[in-house]
């Protein structure tokens, strides 16, 4: 999605700009932009397509100049185009925006009214223009910044310059991310932290509403009335940011590879050998925890998925009925609140607008309080939530989630154990789901040694159209997570079905030609799935399953089976995700997809 960046610096900021938004890449965009102040003129490049091609232009035709904007687009009014891309421009006033203005035609409409010409068919023009008309009249940029602002209705992320202050970038935020980098002489924005990791680690992490205005040597923040406000300056440590691509061809592989290392980076310091450690949820959980009667879980897309699979651990270990939603859905809906229900959210970045809009909305309705499992440290969800536990899987530059995923469930599954010990989860059970998680590292990287026989699988899926994939139980949440990764990357509709309600429908899909994935740990449903795929195998289905070593699959023609260690139950739903995972990276290569930017995607999801 969008992504900013700006510099106020003694040195010409060109570089620093372009080099921002390729840390910004990963989230995904259809064109590039920058301004730049440049002896009281605004210079701007822009490119549709990669930063690369904004880069080439930059060198072509260099740009000098200590202030500058720069911007990462991915369209969601108007089409990707140089036209469309940002800064957009209003004479002496250039703009860059995240999010969407959404009474952008009423804007536009006035504004034409009062002579201004549109080249655009984006919402962000209308800020341009916005801001120009004002500031005849206030004669400063923060100033009209400030009133521009309450003309919006919407979401934004705004950086602002203008030659008539050449010395400064203003910006704002509200329900869109905005980070103030310090530097030293020299001052940044940006929509992610990550884009400045290359000229500082000391970040300002605005709030909803601020504003603020920077300069080489100056940091103000200021609220919408205009009065000044304090904020905490942050210093991340390099672990926390650390991020490329390595010997790896794709980040999504080596994310996938990351998996044995970060998994138990969220169980460290988190567990002893025999239990959860409680402290881990922060000072105030105990007091929440000890009230918690019910579960409500918000979460999109593959954070939804571990959610749904958190609710089969809710009911089964902690006795605690767990409802589970997508947060788009939920936001708009009326909703009964259980007393003294725990709202979870669940996110990779934390900025996630849907997510973000059903914590904020939950405020007003009477939940017990809020936490949070989220990857991304100072993010809006982390911010805005009663409690947190990070899932530490480190930065997930690839669009489609992996690693997030399999830590969502690590971190779902202390959080089930931690309230479900004041219940009915005894220390035996404690004992023994703690026993199993300390084994992932070592599953994993078993696991993952199959890449071989599943890169060959991968060859029957790369011509098929569709793939359905099934499971049972909580296996099912993981087949639903396999068809996304396969769908997100390769392009193949994909759909998954939880087994025993193949009959009701599905099976008319299945012909020779319908590649059924199937996942198949042994547990207490292996019979019931048994007999679900004997309903495809009649069909002349062609079958690839996942199946534990001692789970009484065999090969044969119609059938091709990928042996898996036999696993404690209560981390097989992460173990399993592990084979789907490297089958969809492997069919999208064979595909020559963009695997860690599949089009029309973005990482994080920042409008609605
Ligand atoms: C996963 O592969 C997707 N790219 C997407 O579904 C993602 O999980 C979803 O947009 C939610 O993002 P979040 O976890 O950052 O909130």
């Amino acid at each position: 999605m969008c992504g900013i960046v700006g510099a106020v610096a003694q040195r010409n900021v060109t570089k620093i700009l372009v080099e921002g938004l390729k840390r910004l890449e990963y989230r995904g965009y259809d064109s590039a932009g920058i301004a730049v102040v440049s002896e009281d003129q605004l210079v701007l490049r822009k490119a549709l397509g990669k930063v690369s091609e904004l880069e080439e232009k930059c060198i072509a035709n260099p740009v000098h100049g200590g202030v500058g904007i720069a911007h990462t687009r991915w369209a969601t009014h108007g089409k990707p185009s140089e036209v469309n891309a940002h800064p957009h421009t209003s004479d002496h006033i250039a703009v860059v925006h995240n999010g969407i203005i959404e009474n952008h035609a009423q804007l536009r409409a006035q504004l034409q009214g009062k002579g201004y010409e549109f080249l655009s068919q984006t919402d962000t023009e209308v800020v341009a223009h916005l801001i120009h008309s004002l500031y005849e009249q206030s004669g400063s940029l923060k100033e009209t910044l400030r009133q521009a602002i309450t003309h919006f209705d919407g979401a934004y992320a705004l950086g602002v310059v203008s030659t008539k202050e050449p010395d400064l970038i203003v910006c704002a935020r509200s329900g869109s991310p905005l980070v103030l980098g310090v530097g030293i002489d020299e001052n940044f924005i940006a929509s992610d932290q990550l884009a400045l990791r290359q000229v500082t680690d000391r970040f300002v992490f605005l709030d909803e509403g601020d504003l603020a205005e920077i300069t080489a040597d100056r940091i103000d923040i200021f609220d919408i009335n205009g009065h000044s406000v304090e904020r905490d300056v942050v210093q991340l440590t390099d672990a926390e940011e650390s991020a490329d691509k390595g010997e790896y061809r794709h980040y999504m592989l080596k994310e996938i590879y990351e998996q044995a290392t970060v998994l138990q980076n969220t169980l460290q310091g988190r567990v002893s050998k025999t239990g959860v450690l409680e402290e881990a949820f922060g000072t105030e959980a105990k007091a929440i925890f000890d009230q918690v009667e019910a579960i409500q879980i918000l979460a999109c897309g593959t954070s939804y998925h571990a959610g749904m699979i958190a609710k089969y651990w809710f009911e089964d270990w902690a006795g605690l009925p767990c409802a589970v939603e997508v947060a788009s859905e939920y936001r708009y809906r009326k909703t009964v609140v259980r007393p003294n229900t725990l709202f979870v959210t669940i996110s990779q970045s934390g900025e996630t607008a849907d997510t973000l809009a059903a914590l904020r909305s939950s405020k007003e309705s009477g939940y017990l309080a809020s936490l949070t499992v989220c990857n991304v440290a100072n993010s809006s969800l982390v911010r805005e939530s009663d409690l947190r536990l990070m899932t530490l899987a480190g930065p997930e530059i690839g669009v489609a989630s992996t690693k997030a995923f399999t830590t969502q469930l690590v971190a779902l599954q202390l959080l089930v154990i931690a309230l479900g010990r004041r219940g009915c989860l005894s220390a035996e059970k404690e004992s023994e789901l703690v026993a199993g998680l300390l084994q992932l590292p070592e599953l994993c990287k078993q696991v993952l040694d199959l890449d071989g026989p599943i890169q060959q699988m991968s060859e029957a899926f790369s011509e098929k159209n569709h793939a359905l994939f099934l499971g049972r139980g909580v296996q099912f949440p993981v087949a639903l997570e396999g068809a996304l990764k396969l769908k997100e990357i390769s392009y193949i509709h994909a759909e998954a079905y939880p087994a025993g309600e193949l009959k009701h429908g599905p099976l008319a899909l299945v012909d020779s030609d319908m590649p059924v994935v199937a996942v198949a740990p042994n547990d207490e449903l292996l019979e019931k799935l048994k007999s679900n795929l004997e309903e495809v195998q009649a069909r002349g289905g062609k079958l690839f399953v996942f199946a534990d070593a001692k789970s009484g699959f065999s090969n044969d023609h119609g059938t091709t089976v990928l042996s898996l260690p036999h696993v404690p139950l209560n981390i097989a739903p992460i173990i399993y995700t592990l084979p789907l995972q490297l089958l969809s990276y492997h069919v999208a290569v064979l595909k020559g997809t963009d695997v860690d930017q599949p089009r029309n995607l973005a990482k994080s999801v920042t409008v609605e």
